[in-house]
């Protein structure tokens, strides 16, 4: 091996350090005001990530998951409603659907991207159908065009669960600007991340950021009338007075992580490790990788570069004992989680999701990868298959 350096899943600390100055100077500023929920933090980066995301309207709320709920709400999502998603996906998506006594209908992803299979959405749809929740996993966006043209042919809402995909683009248009809401969490982990929770929901609709933003505080308007109950889904001020400033950053460290993509690539093709999707279909890569594939006209942010493997549990094992981090996203597909087998679904259901859950993993791809760590985490991979 040429170096042993260790390289964890995630370091935030060299961001950190980066952007101390302006950081701690961001955090004092909102101690020095002591005005520390909602407030002008808030509405400032309200107004920096609609812009960003070219929408009209913005609302701050406590997390991802709250922005899910906080638009579902919005929408009046009930009992007996369905809503059709990815059952490969963080749980707080379909966990925020049956929090409002709707129900999540699954529809099965592409292997090659981890997104919903459009080609599949047309056969789950019923006359109970509200909703289409596509969710730009790992930072690449599902085919929008297409769930538009079948939203409007069958007149159902789309909500896009953006929470990993800020800033990711679709011919140029970016995620959120598409659907009727757009989702987004500030989580430490994201491209965007706080210094706690933190979300957004998007809208272009005044009316629903209106009733959103009512929502996120209890439904009150004016102070303590309440036409609807809402909840305390409120974004705090030290949490927005730090996005405030990462947000300036962002573009920088979304390029950042496709320049580590590219090198990954490279290296994983020159170590003669790439398998391709047909491999994993036929349950053989030998030996080899399949790397997450970026479709044409898609602008992928990377919030995490997930390949599959062979063995991976013990790869995983490997890469552990040499000090390289790596992740599994996600272990169960949701249709399988004991909370929801009332929905249902069984093995086999959903092969691709399930494919994805025994077989994927995600490997470090945070900005401040250094090529020597990137060189470091190939030459562990290629490693296990020789030892
Ligand atoms: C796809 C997806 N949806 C929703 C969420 C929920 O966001 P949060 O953790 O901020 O509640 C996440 C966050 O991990 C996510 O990755």
């Amino acid at each position: 091996m040429s170096n042993n350096i260790p390289v964890p899943l995630l370091d935030l600390k060299p961001q950190y350090q980066a952007l101390k100055p302006e950081l701690d100077a961001a955090l004092a500023r909102v101690a020095e005001s002591q005005y520390f929920i909602l407030g002008p933090e808030v509405e400032c980066f309200e107004k920096g990530v609609s812009t960003y995301c070219n929408v009209d309207h913005g609302i701050g709320v406590s997390s991802g998951t709250d922005a899910l709920i906080v638009a579902m709400m919005a929408l009046g999502i009930q009992p007996g409603d369905e809503v059709i998603t990815s059952p490969y996906t963080f749980f707080g998506t379909v966990g925020s659907i049956v929090r409002l006594g709707a129900k999540p209908v699954f529809v099965d992803i592409e292997p090659h991207t981890f997104n919903i299979d459009i080609s599949k959405i047309e056969a789950a749809i019923t006359p109970k159908t509200r909703v289409i929740a596509p969710v730009h996993l790992f930072g690449q966006m599902a085919d929008m065009g297409s769930i538009m043209e079948l939203a409007k042919a069958h007149n159902l809402i789309v909500i896009e669960d953006a929470a990993q995909a800020i800033g990711a683009k679709q011919n140029g248009q970016p995620a959120c600007s598409f659907g009727d809401f757009g989702c987004l969490s500030f989580f430490p982990t994201k491209n965007l991340g706080g210094f706690g929770d933190g979300g957004m929901v998007v809208t272009p609709h005044a009316a629903h950021a209106d009733r959103a933003r009512q929502l996120r505080n209890h439904g009150m308007e004016p102070k303590y009338f309440h036409a609807h109950v809402g909840g305390n889904f409120r974004l705090d001020a030290l949490q927005a007075a730090v996005l405030n400033v990462k947000l300036q950053h962002l573009d920088t460290w979304h390029e950042q992580r496709r320049e580590n993509a590219a090198a990954y690539r490279k290296a994983f093709e020159k170590a003669g490790l790439t398998r391709n999707c047909d491999d994993l279909i036929n349950g053989d890569l030998r030996g080899g990788i399949l790397l997450p594939e970026e479709l044409p006209g898609n602008y992928h942010i990377y919030n995490q570069f997930v390949v599959y493997a062979d063995q991976r549990d013990a790869l995983m094992e490997h890469m552990k004992a040499h000090n390289v981090g790596c992740e599994i996203y996600y272990p169960l597909s949701l249709h399988q989680q004991e909370c929801f087998q009332n929905l249902g679904y069984q093995a086999g259901d959903f092969p691709h999701a399930e494919r994805a859950a025994a077989m994927s993993v995600a490997l470090p791809i945070y900005p401040d990868l250094s090529p020597e760590m990137i060189d470091r985490v190939v030459e562990v991979i290629a490693a296990f298959g020789t030892q």
